[in-house]
C-alpha cells in the first residue's frame, strides 16, 4: 500500500514539473526566437530593431525593392550580405528564418497570443470587386469554432468548450442544444488559447437538409477508464442527429475509430472539420493527434482526411479498403482517402465540380490549399515550406525514416509562406456579391485575415486581403440571406460578424 502512494504521489510530481516545465517552455517561445534574436543581434544596427531602416541600411517593412517573397527575400540577403553570413556562422536554415522573421513583420502577423485583440472595420471597406460593410450580429462565449447557417435565417453555433447552441434571427442565442455530445471545459488557457480534452469541433447540414434534417456534428469524444486509460484521453467522431425544437434528437454514430486510437494530445490539433461532396459522400479531416510516425500508417485515423456515406456506411472503394478477414480489427484504414496531413482546419467542396478542397496549417510558413485527391499524400512531416519553430528544418520525416519521394507527394495549388495560419473557408455562392462568385473566401487565426481566393483551372488567379487585424478567424461561411458570416474568436470570448455589401 504505501509503495503505490510513493508511486502515485511520485508520478502527481513528475506530471506536475513537466507540465510547468511546458508551460514555461510555450509562454517565452517567442522572446527566444532564434530568428528574431539574431536578427536583433546581426541586422538591427542598420535596418533598425523595428525594420524601418536607419542611416546604415534601408527599411525592410515595405516591399523590399528586390522582392518580396520569402525566396526573394533569401536571395537579397546572400547577395547583399554574403560576407556578413560567412562571418557569422549561421546554422545553415537560418537565412530562411530570417526571411520569415522579415516577411512575418511586414505583413505584420502577430504572435499566437496577439492575435486575440481584434478590431472591427467601421464605415465602408474598398475591395476589388465589392466595397462592404462589417456588421457584429452577436457576441458569443469562449472557444467559438464553427457555424452553420439553417435556410430559415438561424444559426448553429459551436463553442469548443460549451457545446451546440442556436442563434435566432434577431442574434438571440438559445441554450445548449440538450441531447448532443457533451463538451467539456478546458483544462487550461495558454495564452488566449484553450487547452482541451473533449471538445466540440465542427458543426455541417446534410447537402438534402431542407428535406431530411440531418446535421452533421464532429467532437473530440473523450474516455477514461471505460478505455482501459488511467487518465483521459479523446479521438475525433463524427455524429448525426435532427433538431427538435432545441433537443437534439435520432442521434447516431457516423464516423468512429477504435478505442485504442484514442489519445492524450489536446484537442487543438484534433481539425474535424466536416464536408459533403455532390454525390452525398462526407469527408472528415483528422489532425496529428499522435506522434507523426502515426501519419503515413494506413491503419491509424491521425494526419488523414477519412470519407464516409452519409448513414455511416463505409465505401468500398475507399483507396486503402481491406476485407475483414485482412484487416486488423483495430485499424481505421477503411475509411481513409487521403493522408500526410499536417492541421487540416478548414475542408469544403466545389460546388462546381464537387470537388473537396482543404486548407492546412503548416509549421512557421507553408501553410496550405490543397485540391484532396483519393488516395493522395501530402508530404507531411518529410516535404513541407515551412520551418520548424526553433529556426531549424523540419527534421521528423527524416528522423522517422520516412521514405518516399517528394514526386509522390502532392504539391499545394497554394502556398502561403510566412504563414498565416489558415483556418477554415467556404466557396462564395449566391446573389449580393457577384464578383466573388466561387472564389475561396479563407480565414486565418494568427494574421486575422479574411483572404479572397480566385483558383481556376488549378492556378491561383487572384489574391485578396479583405479584412485584417479582424480577429482570429475560425469559420466562414455562405447565409441564407446571402451574406457572408465569419466567426471570430478573442481571448475569452468571441464575436459573430457579417458582411454587408456597400449600397
Ligand atoms: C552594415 C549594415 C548592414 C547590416 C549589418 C545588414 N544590412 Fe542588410 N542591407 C544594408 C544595406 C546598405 C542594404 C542595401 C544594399 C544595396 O542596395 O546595395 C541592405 C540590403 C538588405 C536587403 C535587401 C533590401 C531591399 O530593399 O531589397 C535585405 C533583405 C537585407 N539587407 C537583410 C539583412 C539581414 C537579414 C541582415 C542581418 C543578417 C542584414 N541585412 C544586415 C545594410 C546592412
Amino acid at each position: 500500500m504505501r509503495g503505490l502512494v510513493r508511486i502515485i504521489s511520485g508520478s502527481v510530481v513528475v506530471v506536475t514539473i513537466s507540465i510547468a516545465a511546458a508551460f514555461w517552455y510555450y509562454s517565452t517561445r517567442d522572446a527566444r526566437e532564434p530568428s528574431m534574436l539574431a536578427f536583433q543581434a546581426h541586422c538591427a544596427s542598420c535596418h533598425g530593431g523595428d525594420l524601418k531602416g536607419t542611416d546604415q541600411g534601408p527599411k525592410l517593412l515595405d516591399q523590399p525593392t528586390s522582392g518580396d517573397s520569402a525566396i526573394e527575400l533569401i536571395q537579397s540577403i546572400e547577395r547583399y550580405h554574403s560576407e556578413l553570413v560567412a562571418k557569422a556562422e549561421f546554422p545553415e536554415p537560418m537565412i530562411k528564418a530570417l526571411a520569415l522573421y522579415i516577411s512575418e513583420q511586414r505583413q505584420q502577423i502577430p504572435s499566437s497570443a496577439g492575435s486575440h485583440r481584434h478590431t472591427i472595420p467601421e464605415g465602408i471597406v474598398e475591395s476589388q470587386h465589392h466595397d462592404f460593410s462589417v456588421e457584429l450580429v452577436t457576441e458569443v462565449g469562449k472557444g467559438p469554432y464553427s457555424i452553420a447557417p439553417l435556410p430559415d435565417g438561424r444559426i448553429l453555433l459551436v463553442e469548443k468548450v460549451r457545446g451546440l447552441s442556436i442563434i435566432d434571427r434577431s442574434g438571440q442565442h438559445s441554450g445548449l442544444v440538450e441531447g448532443a455530445p457533451r463538451a467539456w471545459s478546458e483544462i487550461i488557457r495558454l495564452r488566449g488559447s484553450y487547452v482541451v480534452l473533449g471538445a466540440m469541433l465542427d458543426v455541417e447540414l446534410h447537402p438534402a437538409f431542407a428535406t431530411n434534417g440531418w446535421i452533421y456534428l464532429s467532437h473530440s469524444d473523450r474516455c477514461q477508464l471505460d478505455c482501459g486509460s488511467p487518465w483521459p484521453v479523446t479521438m475525433v467522431r463524427v455524429v448525426r442527429g435532427r433538431l427538435d425544437g432545441n433537443r437534439w434528437v435520432d442521434s447516431e454514430v457516423i464516423w468512429s475509430v477504435d478505442k485504442d486510437k484514442y489519445t492524450v494530445v489536446p484537442d487543438t490539433v484534433a481539425s474535424g472539420r466536416i464536408a459533403f461532396d455532390q454525390a452525398g459522400f462526407g469527408y472528415v479531416t483528422v489532425g496529428g493527434k499522435s506522434t507523426y510516425d502515426n501519419l503515413h500508417d494506413m491503419n491509424t485515423p491521425y494526419g488523414k482526411i477519412h470519407r464516409f456515406r452519409d448513414d455511416g456506411a463505409i465505401p468500398t472503394d475507399n483507396p486503402f479498403w481491406q476485407a475483414e478477414h485482412l484487416r486488423d480489427p483495430t485499424s481505421s484504414r477503411n475509411t481513409v482517402w487521403s493522408y500526410g496531413h499536417r492541421t487540416a482546419q478548414g475542408l469544403a467542396a466545389d460546388p462546381r465540380s464537387g470537388d473537396i478542397w482543404a486548407t492546412e496549417m503548416g509549421p512557421r510558413g507553408g501553410d496550405e490549399i490543397n485540391l484532396v485527391q483519393r488516395g493522395g499524400n501530402y508530404g507531411w512531416p518529410l516535404y513541407t515550406e515551412g520551418l520548424d519553430y526553433n529556426a531549424e528544418y523540419i527534421s521528423i520525416g527524416k528522423d522517422l525514416a520516412l521514405d518516399f519521394e517528394f514526386s509522390d507527394t502532392i504539391p499545394p495549388v497554394v502556398d502561403f509562406t510566412p504563414a498565416p495560419s489558415l483556418s477554415n473557408f467556404t466557396f462564395h455562392s449566391g446573389e449580393k456579391f457577384p464578383g466573388w462568385r466561387n472564389d475561396l473566401l479563407v480565414g486565418s487565426l494568427r494574421a486575422q485575415t479574411l483572404f479572397r481566393v480566385r483558383i481556376e483551372g488549378g492556378e491561383v488567379i487572384e489574391r485578396e486581403k479583405l479584412i485584417t487585424k479582424l480577429g482570429r478567424i475560425r469559420d466562414v461561411e455562405m447565409g441564407a440571406d446571402g451574406l457572408v458570416y465569419v466567426l471570430i474568436e478573442h481571448d475569452a470570448t468571441g464575436s459573430l460578424l457579417r458582411l454587408v455589401p456597400a449600397a
